[in-house]
């Protein structure tokens, strides 16, 4: 009996693999284990092959596209951004799980090519992972570089410089000419951290590092392509950026290169009052050898302070007015309480401020409304859960603190520029009360809160006390622009122009 042999063509050979290959395409294409969601991940809205929800963020500033995104899909809401997955937030309560109760799961920062290349690869403290080195500078910038203590001796040269502004807006009022305001602001916020950190007649190197802080900023919010797709070799050979800031990063070195070795030569304190550059050598030399902190600590700390100290103290006060403006009654009633705690006096000390209790209000809610990080940048480091959701490890956090300060849910007439919400209220800037996080919270608040303050009360109390102001030619106060710019920091689109006229207080 001659025995047919099995021979393996094709057709048999699919016939056998068939419940194999069945598997498989169901394994790829099965419709309900979608719906389960086994990964249990927050919600997406729809989204695009390749890009994610990449489209959304078009035609709009990101922190307003994202409230937009939340009030439709959900409080916690996870985005494909190109290859990055990012969880948004904007709950009070979700903001509390994530920042508080599994502190610090994300007390990571993302991580973007220009950190990398303009921050000495995160050898700072902004931008710098949460971890040991993190932990030894930190404790370096609160007790020491940024304490109560170096807050006050700063002090004189806060006054200095706010003398200086004032002096700049009485030549305005003497011509009833409109003053841009914007600028004269930042010009002030920019020298009283240039003095602190690095010592007198520093100006033209801290207008460069200022430029230069600007420039990186803007190209390491992680909207680099490069930053999208990290896996694409291609991309990253081709990001152009990354050339421009390594070229600007070599001059960025060279500037604090010779800064710190000024400082080294002259040795702290020859001007009177030790910079924060004089500190952290100081602290180096005590340290013997053990917790020293390099020379690439020191320049991307000094790097970090005026990203971080400049443009978020100058824009507060910007808005403030802005504000003030358009709310005659706040800014009748703030210059009423100036004029009655100073009455005669040519000028405002430090202890005047802790009496001015409504322009401390004004202040807060100034910060509600235009708080100058809108969205906290955080990274998720170790496994975190919000609302019952899993947060994907490495995923960037994004916690829209803009969003809940204008939310109706939590804020009465949410819109309404009124400081008399915060009269009877516990709220305070230390990160407790999650529904208004301007300084952020947890382990990574931000360890400027009493220097940035102090720099927003005095130079607004001091705009106030001294003259009153109009809007320019022809503009009501219902009209005045509160349109906000792009950046890191929100800022005024458009300078605000305002008119000073010398008031009738000295
Ligand atoms: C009105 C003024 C200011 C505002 C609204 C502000 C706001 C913030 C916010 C929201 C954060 C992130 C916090 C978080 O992730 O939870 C932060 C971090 C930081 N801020 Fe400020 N800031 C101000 C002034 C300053 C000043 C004057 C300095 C120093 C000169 C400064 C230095 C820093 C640093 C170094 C960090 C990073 C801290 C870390 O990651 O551990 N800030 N700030
Ligand atoms: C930063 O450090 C990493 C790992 O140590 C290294 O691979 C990378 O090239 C460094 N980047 C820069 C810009 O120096
Ligand atoms: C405000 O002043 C600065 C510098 O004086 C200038 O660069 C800027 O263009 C001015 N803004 C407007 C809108 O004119
Ligand atoms: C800090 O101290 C260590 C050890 O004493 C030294 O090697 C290092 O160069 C110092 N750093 C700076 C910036 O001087």
């Amino acid at each position: 009996m001659a025995t047919e042999p099995i021979t393996l063509n094709y057709p048999t050979l699919l016939l056998i693999l068939s419940p194999l290959i069945i598997f498989f395409l169901i394994r790829i294409f099965n419709p309900w284990r979608r719906r389960r969601n086994p990964q249990n991940l927050p919600p997406s809205p729809p989204k695009l092959p390749v890009i994610g929800h990449l489209h959304h963020l078009l035609g709009g500033l990101p922190h307003q596209v994202l409230a937009r995104l939340s009030r439709k899909y959900g409080r916690v809401l996870l985005l494909h951004l190109g290859e990055i997955s990012t969880v948004v937030i904007s709950s009070p309560a979700a903001a509390k799980q994530v920042l508080k109760d599994q502190d610090p799961a994300c007390a990571d920062r993302p991580k973007t090519i220009g950190l990398e290349i303009m921050w000495y690869n995160y050898s700072d403290l902004a931008f710098c992972p949460y971890n040991d080195q993190w932990r030894q500078l930190r404790k370096i910038c609160v007790l020491e570089l940024l304490s109560s203590k170096n807050v006050k001796s700063f002090g004189y040269i806060r006054e200095d410089e706010a003398s200086h502004l004032i002096s700049t807006v009485q030549s305005f009022a003497a011509s009833r000419e409109a003053i841009n305001l914007t600028e004269t602001i930042l010009r002030f916020s920019s020298s009283v951290i240039c003095r602190a950190a690095l010592g007198k007649d520093q100006t033209a190197n801290g207008d460069a590092l200022i430029e230069m802080m600007k420039k990186a900023l803007s190209m390491a919010g992680g909207f680099e392509l490069a930053d999208l797709f990290p896996s694409s070799k291609l991309l990253n050979l081709l990001c152009l950026n990354k050339y421009r800031l390594m070229w600007m990063h070599r001059k960025l070195d060279s500037i604090l290169d010779d800064i710190v070795d000024e400082h080294k030569l002259r040795k702290g304190g020859e001007y009177g009052g030790e910079d924060i550059v004089d500190a952290m050598l100081r602290i180096n030399r005590s340290e013997d050898g053990q917790d020293s902190i390099s020379k690439d600590n020191i320049k991307a700390i000094i790097f970090d302070m005026f990203s971080g100290g400049t443009e978020t103290t100058s824009t507060t006060i910007d808005w403030a007015m802005a504000e003030l403006m358009k709310n005659p009654r706040v800014m009748a009633k703030a210059q009423a309480e100036l004029r009655e705690i100073l009455k005669e006096k040519k000028t405002i000390n430090s202890g005047d401020i802790e009496e001015m209790k409504y322009l401390k209000l004004v202040i807060k809610e100034t910060l509600r409304l235009h708080p100058p990080m809108p969205l906290l940048p955080r990274a998720c480091r170790d496994k975190c859960m919000v609302n019952g959701y899993s947060i994907p490890l490495k995923s960037k956090i994004l916690v829209n603190v803009w969003a809940i300060g204008r939310d109706h849910e939590y804020w009465d007439e949410a819109e309404m520029f009124k400081p008399e919400r915060f009269e009877d209220s516990s709220r305070d800037f230390f990160g407790n009360n999650f529904d208004y996080l301007p300084f952020g919270t947890g382990k990574r608040i931000c360890p400027g809160i009493n220097f940035g303050l102090a720099n927003v009360e005095l130079p607004l109390a001091r705009l106030l006390y001294h003259f009153d102001w109009r809007m320019p030619d022809g503009m009501e106060e219902n009209e005045i622009d509160m349109t906000e710019g792009s950046g890191i920091t929100v800022s005024r689109k458009n300078d605000l122009f305002l008119v000073p006229l010398l008031a009738n207080a000295p």
